[in-house]
């Protein structure tokens, strides 16, 4: 796949998500193999405004590279604006959310919203296209609802409109997370794009991202959803496609550590405070579906002290090392392939 300068093989890339792909998650999964990050969608209003909170969003290490920051926003003039701004933290490129479903988003015109208006999309893409120096990406879904799919009829618009690649999440607006992603539509959008499509939408294994690249044939495969807590999914996928096999599951003193890594990059990014507070949500998917697991999540949840957290995960490590003695702990897979991680997700809408 070429986006710009840079080309990459099959890429196996981690998608945009409000409150999770932060500068610590991305720099995990990273270290475990994906190819190309995006940082959360920032809002163009607040980016123009100058708000802090939306600044520090677009703040990236080299190590991330190749990163996209996506802006999302109901104007052209905000998005240009954005961009502009953007650009200014050298993200390798761009990306444009018309795929967020969210009421907060789509019911301002913005996002999905923009699915119902794609003169108004066009306008925005080629007005950021012309307004910044480097590539400009779009993230979108296959259409408003099930009357109205027009991914076919978006695709070459915003081709035309300088578009470099385009991500589709296989869901319409009106799905918003329910029922499966539909991968035939990809593969439609693939058989008729000539830039690169990176195929989105239900990725829960290493197996299933390879299933993506054979029914798609898209060019790369992003994965939200299947990555929180269980950012092993890149290693495995990278290992499945280049071996034939995934590897052995993440065992429970792979799992703790990678919470233990994610906590200390996110103190490190966001301060003890913050970084410690923020990680509370990830410990049940980290942790899912080992011994008494309800008894150390209590204890992890109330703690404030990072350093205090981390001696609990050793001691609960340790605690695991005893089931395991026993032969009470066994292959991941239940963990790996249960969907109701989703229930767990803080994704308003
Ligand atoms: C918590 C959460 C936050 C999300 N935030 C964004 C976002 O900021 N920008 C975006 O384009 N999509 C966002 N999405 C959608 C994902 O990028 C992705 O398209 C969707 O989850 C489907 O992929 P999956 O089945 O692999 O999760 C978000 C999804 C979730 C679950």
């Amino acid at each position: 796949m070429k986006i710009g300068s840079i080309t990459i093989d099959r890429p196996v890339i981690l998608a945009p998500m409000e409150d999770v792909t932060d500068r610590a998650f991305r720099q995990l999964c990273k270290r475990y193999g994906a190819d190309m990050v995006y940082t959360e969608f920032v809002s163009a209003e607040a980016l123009r405004r100058g708000a802090e909170k939306s600044v520090r969003k677009l703040r990236a290490d080299d190590i991330e590279r190749p990163i996209a920051v996506q802006i999302f926003g109901n104007t052209v003039e905000s998005m240009v604006e954005a961009a502009m701004i953007a650009e200014e933290f050298s993200p390798d490129f761009l990306d444009i959310n018309f795929g967020c479903p969210a009421k907060k988003v789509a019911g301002k015109g913005a996002g999905a919203a923009l699915l119902r208006e794609p003169e108004k999309m066009v306008a925005i893409a080629s007005a950021v296209v012309r307004a910044v120096s480097i590539p400009v990406t779009a993230k979108t879904r296959i259409g408003w609802d099930h009357g109205s799919i027009n991914i076919l009829d978006v695709v070459p618009r915003l081709e035309d409109a300088g578009i470099q690649a385009i991500a589709i999440h296989g869901r319409t607006r009106s799905d918003m997370f329910n029922g499966k992603a539909d991968w035939n539509w990809i593969r439609a959008a693939k058989e008729l794009a000539r830039v690169p499509v990176i195929a989105n939408g239900d990725i829960w294994t290493a197996e299933d991202a390879l299933a993506m690249f054979d029914t798609t044939l898209a060019d790369g495969v992003m994965i939200g959803r299947g990555s929180i807590g269980n950012p092993f999914i890149f290693s495995r996928t990278k290992r499945l496609m280049a071996t034939g096999s995934p590897g052995p599951h993440p065992d429970f003193r792979e799992r703790i550590q990678a919470a233990i890594d994610h906590l200390e990059l996110s103190v490190t990014f966001k301060g003890e405070k913050y970084g410690t507070l923020e990680m509370r949500r990830h410990y049940s998917t980290y942790l899912k579906g080992l011994p008494k697991v309800s008894v150390v999540r209590n204890k992890l949840v109330r703690e404030e002290s990072w350093e205090q957290v981390i001696d609990i995960l050793h001691s609960y490590r340790q605690e695991c090392e005893g089931y395991a003695a026993q032969g009470r702990i066994h292959c991941d897979t239940e963990y790996l392939n249960d969907h109701s991680v989703r229930l767990v997700l803080n994704y308003q809408v």
